[in-house]
């Protein structure tokens, strides 16, 4: 498509650097915010502490063949998180076939190059990626997009940094920007011990509205997101940004009364949304806070009485227009819907409260947690509490403190998405997604006698018992937030999703072999392939072997979708579903990778002899491992390999897409 010149221009960031007096621009890929947020702690720490003129950038708003334009003087941060099987977030997704997948050598936009082969070599870079070490493709994003830079010549100030998000994301942060820091000053001439720690400049302004502005105001937001502006008059794309408030037509438990445990099925209904899915994508929810931790953190902030008080928030720096939610709004709405309450705060932002802690003694504690990482693991992140029941905790009860609370919107991540393997077909449910869902609580190990209640599942849970009225358990955690929100309107209660494209797809040709291991939730994607075969077999089409391993607890509490399971197969040739039950009263601990082995002939024969594929859903750390060590086996005593030669088979199974994970941890 031809881009007009106007919106050429606002996709150029070194024009707008040049525009706002900026040097320092830090891009970030980002799904669910985190690396977004670091990108915008980091520029306003370079502000703050180092004078640098500094600005953040999402790199899908800029046009990325103008790298090569950064005058030489100024610099280039990526943060970048890595996804899955080593992709690139959505936002990252152009920049990254650009630079790094592309097939022919990424063209720049300049033609003065003393070297062709390194148009880059103006340009001063440094890169943090976020990952995951129990994926194989540990932050593989950062790492070939480091490599690509500097081979078109670019030069890297400082080490790549690596965060690992099954470790802890933010240590690893932490401790690498501070050598970072010493790196950009140096680069730009700036003494790095000079940094100044004066007082705190603010990033937003909030403007509280009297009764007259409130009148004149077109809208206020009361928890929903602001339609893309480019969209406005089309119909939106729902993503990462925006999402879709959907109805919920069915919603059940699928536990026994006697689980203790609860599970729910729930479908969405996306007709007339014009959002499409495939199956084997994915879900995502955005989940609201509890109503009691909006007012517990109101009530030490001394905000109660303010709550609903309609409120602009803007920055002040003139130069940047992005905020991170829309506006006007209430205090309320960005305490439930915005910010991310719920989940333990930062330990670099419980330092930063401790000049405003009231007293000497609360400010030794916020000063003692923010710096010992032990002390803050035992007490804040490890205990997941609250930013609520952390300040509760450090003052004393209906103690207050005041804290900014521009502080709070720039310090505190934002809500974001959860998401769940959608457990629908498309081609059996095209206009509803179905989810399946464990409501989530358990005891932390540092504090056992507290209770952490996962948000989404929990907010899903809530949603279900406004659905059902008095036929539904009542939620253990109430969240309530739907009620007097944008969520809650005249056709009952809406639940905010998206969907994301993933991987995870049957082969092809539907007369090829699968087999399946999915225990527990791990069995949702499976549901849908299973509807998916079930339906090409109806159609006449030839459908190959299909073998599901579901493990669960006991059969007659937490065995998901037993009663449907056998009019699905029963339509598909050679379907089977063989299951492992744990905790089985009289009978031996069975999980999936031992039914594994039982089956191994069959197994060995559908993947080797038949060309079937192999996919694995759930829990990534152990199941998930155990489960291709065992494939491994399975190679070494059917196919008389060496382990060394099962290994590199196995390996290679992966690299042909006919061993597929979907795993979570
Ligand atoms: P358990 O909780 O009794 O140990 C779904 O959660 C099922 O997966 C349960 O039966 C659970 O058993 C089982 N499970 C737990 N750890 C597992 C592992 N490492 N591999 C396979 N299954 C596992």
């Amino acid at each position: 498509p031809k881009i007009n010149k106007t919106a050429r221009k606002t996709r150029d960031f070194v024009e707008k650097m040049r525009e706002t007096d900026k040097t320092v621009i830090f891009f970030y890929g980002s799904q669910t915010g985190t690396a977004e947020d670091y990108a915008a702690r980091l520029a306003k720490e370079g502000t703050q502490r180092y004078n640098l003129r500094t600005m953040t950038a999402d790199l899908e708003d800029y046009d990325m063949n103008l790298l090569d334009t950064l005058p030489a003087n100024h610099l280039a941060v990526f943060v970048l998180a890595t996804y899955g099987e080593g992709e690139p977030t959505d936002n990252a997704a152009e920049f990254w076939e650009h630079l790094v997948t592309g097939e022919d050598l990424p063209e720049f936009s300049r033609d003065d190059y003393e070297d062709a082969e390194r148009p880059l070599s103006d340009v001063h870079y440094v890169v943090f990626g976020l990952g995951n070490k129990t994926y194989e493709h540990y932050n593989a994003v950062c790492r070939r997009v480091d490599e690509k830079l500097t081979k078109l010549g670019a030069t890297r100030i400082g080490d790549r940094g690596e965060g690992d998000d099954d470790g802890s994301l933010e240590e690893d942060f932490l401790s690498w920007k501070d050598d970072m820091w010493k790196a950009v000053c140096d680069f730009m001439g700036i003494d790095f011990f000079a940094g100044n720690s004066g007082p705190r400049q603010a990033t937003y302004m909030i403007q509280e509205h009297t009764k007259e502005e409130v009148e004149a105001l077109a809208k206020v937001y009361f928890g929903e997101y602001q339609e893309p502006k480019f969209l406005v008059g089309s119909r939106p794309t729902y993503d990462s940004k925006y999402p879709y408030p959907a109805t919920i037509p069915v919603s059940r438990q699928l536990f026994s009364a006697t689980a203790g445990r609860r599970c729910l099925h729930m479908e969405v209904d996306i007709s007339g949304s014009g959002i499409t899915y495939q199956t084997g994508d994915h879900i995502a929810v955005w989940p609201v806070n509890a109503e009691h931790e909006v007012e517990k953190l109101a009530r030490v902030l001394g905000l109660t009485d303010k709550l609903d008080t309609i409120i602009t928030v803007s920055n002040t720096d003139p130069g940047s227009t992005k905020l991170p939610f829309p506006v006007p709004t209430t205090y309320r709405t960005i305490l439930r819907h915005y910010v991310d309450i719920t989940a333990p705060p930062s330990r670099a932002f419980i330092g930063q409260l401790t000049p405003f802690a009231p007293s000497e003694e609360t400010a030794k504690v916020f000063a003692h947690w923010g710096q010992d990482k032990e002390a803050f693991r035992l007490q804040v992140a490890d205990a997941r509490r609250s930013l609520g029941t952390v300040l509760e905790k450090i003052l004393g009860p209906g103690q207050t403190m005041d804290i900014p609370f521009d502080l709070l919107i720039e310090s505190v991540p934002r809500l974001q998405a959860r998401y769940y393997s959608i457990s629908s077909s498309s081609k059996a449910h095209p206009t509803t997604i179905h989810l399946t869902a464990v409501i989530l609580d358990y005891k932390p190990d540092v504090v056992p006698d507290e209770t952490v209640y996962g948000l989404a599942t929990n907010f899903l849970h809530n949603c279900h018992a406004h659905i059902n009225k008095a036929g539904a358990i009542m939620p253990k955690y109430e969240i309530s937030g739907p009620k007097g929100s944008y969520l809650h309107g005249d056709s009952g209660i809406k639940v905010p999703i998206h969907v994301r494209h993933s991987n995870f797809k049957l082969p092809r040709n539907s007369a090829l072999p699968i087999i399946m291991v999915g225990p527990g939730t791990g069995v949702a994607p499976f549901r849908g392939f299973i509807q998916d075969r079930a339906a090409d077999a109806k159609n006449g089409k030839k459908v190959g072997a299909t073998v599901l391993f579901f493990g669960c607890r006991r059969e007659d509490e937490d065995y998901l979708y037993k009663d449907e399971w056998p009019e699905l197969i029963k339509d598909i040739e050679g379907a089977q579903i063989i299951t492992a039950f744990s905790r089985q009263p009289g009978m031996p601990k069975t999980y999936v990778q031992h039914k594994m082995n039982e089956h191994k002939e069959l197994i060995w024969d559908l993947i080797h002899k038949q060309g079937g594929y192999f996919y694995v859903c759930g829990d990534a750390k152990n199941m998930a491992r155990e489960v291709n060590h065992r494939l491994i086996e399975i190679a070494m005593t059917c196919g008389e390999m060496s382990e060394e030669k099962a290994t590199n088979y196995i390996k290679e199974l992966r690299g042909r897409g006919r061993y597929e994970e979907d795993v979570w941890s």
